[in-house]
């Protein structure tokens, strides 16, 4: 088998890598010119994604993982092209900005001359993929081609891992001819047992954003019993085992922090909203949750300010972890993004530190000073704030923080410390949905 990947971003690159593993050939398409150079001469991979160098060398090395600008060479004999392009939020309205999925459709048919799969790997809302196959047609009318959806689940952090043993696999593909090649690709996961489900293509589109904005809608659930937590004096924390562990509900996604972030949660509720809206079945819940959510991420840099006895003018704050999760370094709608400049809004000077996000971080923020360790960061701060839960925060040396802080103040938003251990300590800590201590 072989197929052209098209986007070379966190998805199209991960795809493409563990298709190769799985023993197709592959090339991975950009039009990013830099992007594909680095990748071709030098083996530097672009993001950070835990074990992709290595799974992209080592694919790379046995010819079967290529890269390349020209779509016309991705595309000779492959059987299968995938569009893992951007689907960004259009500026203005919500909609999910299919342009790059639309452009992408119509080079495809312009270097079409077999039989070919054209799956939608980007996540788009009901009826892109009749779309794409419409400018397909329009573009080529010679064409013999089917139009798949197959929505990815990935989640960055964990990817290669959520690639190769996932919990399902979501195929929309209407003929015979375009399942038997879908089957053949993922052959390796029938091997495993992994649940493939075919659909339709609408009903495999809105599979990815139910998921996506089920997912959303639990965190923002046990956000908001967080902030009741701490009203009524209960804890979040037990709050989320004890129904977590009800088999119906489930312990995932029942962490409560600073609300959430990164490339797909904000802009797929946003899309699935505008979707539903659209076609008169406006989704209310999501619709609260999106709200919610943003009002969320705004406040909680007046809750660190409201810690600090509302003023925080002249005040350098610590700021560990900017990205919107560990394990990579996408800062796209990191909850950051927001409270970084409320915080210097409010007055304070803002020190950060991020293992991997801080190149990234630096395109969106100004007068942010980076530090080298999150030592480094908090030497000489007036309080400590958590932003994201990296493994390195989790086990700091609390003697040296608080030798290091002027004064012993965490504020943890990733509730990554015990309220007991603190006071134990003698910090000042406030997290979220818990008891806070001083
Ligand atoms: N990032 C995630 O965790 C994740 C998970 C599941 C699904 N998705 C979905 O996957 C899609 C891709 O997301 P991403 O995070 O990988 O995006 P990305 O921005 O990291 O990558 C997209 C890439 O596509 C390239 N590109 C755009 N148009 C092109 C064209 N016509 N030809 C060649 N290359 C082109 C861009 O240069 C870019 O490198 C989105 O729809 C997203 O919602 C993302």
């Amino acid at each position: 088998m072989r197929i052209a990947m098209i986007g070379t971003g966190y998805v199209g690159l991960v795809s493409g890598a563990c298709f190769s593993e799985f023993g197709v050939d592959v090339v991975c398409v950009d039009k990013d010119v830099r992007k594909i150079d680095g990748l071709r001469e030098r083996g530097e991979i672009p993001i950070y994604e835990p074990g992709l160098d290595a799974l992209v060398a080592s694919n790379t090395a046995a010819g079967r993982l290529s890269f390349t600008t020209n779509l016309k060479e991705a595309m000779a004999g492959a059987d299968a092209v995938f569009i893992a392009v951007g689907t960004p939020s259009r500026r203005g309205d919500g909609h999910a900005d299919l342009s790059y999925v639309y452009n992408a459709a119509r080079e495809v048919a312009e270097h079409m001359d077999r039989y070919t799969v054209v799956v939608t790997k980007s996540t788009v809302p009901v009826g892109t993929g009749r779309e794409v196959a419409r400018i397909i047609r329009e573009a080529n009318p010679a064409a013999d081609f089917d139009v798949v959806s197959n929505p990815e689940f990935l989640r960055e952090g964990s990817a290669i891992n959520d690639f190769m043993r996932p919990d399902r696999v979501v195929i929309g593909a209407e003929t015979e001819r375009a399942q038997a090649v879908m089957r053949q690709l993922y052959r390796v996961l029938y091997l495993i047992e992994t649940p493939i489900l075919f659909t339709a293509l609408e009903t495999s589109e809105l599979i990815k954003y139910a998921a996506n904005t089920f997912l959303a809608t639990k965190i923002t659930f046990i956000n908001e019993i967080a902030d009741l937590c701490e009203k009524v004096g209960a804890d979040v924390h037990d709050v989320a085992r004890g129904i977590g562990l009800d088999g119906r509900i489930g312990r995932k996604f029942l962490h409560a922090g600073p609300g959430y972030g990164g490339s797909c949660f904000p802009k797929d509720t946003l899309a699935l909203v505008k979707t539903a809206q659209d076609f008169g079945a406006p989704l209310r819940i999501i619709e609260t949750v999106v709200s919610i959510n943003d009002q969320r991420k705004k406040a909680m840099a007046d809750k660190v300010v409201q810690f600090l006895g509302g003023d925080v003018t002249g005040k350098t704050i610590a700021v560990l972890g900017l990205t919107f999760k560990p394990n990579t370094d996408d800062m796209r709608d990191s909850p950051s993004l927001d409270i970084v400049p409320a915080l210097q809004q409010a007055g304070a000077t803002i020190r950060a530190f991020d293992p991997e996000g801080m190149h990234e971080a630096a395109k969106h923020f100004t007068n942010v000073l980076y530090a080298e360790s999150a030592y480094d960061c908090m030497a000489g701060a007036d309080a400590l704030v958590i932003l994201t839960e990296w493994n390195e925060f989790r086990a700091l040396d609390l003697d040296r923080v608080k030798t290091l802080l002027k004064a012993p103040v965490l504020i943890d938003l990733r509730n990554i410390y015990n309220p007991d251990d603190m006071e134990a300590q003698g910090f000042r800590y406030s997290p979220i949905g818990r008891r806070s201590v001083g």
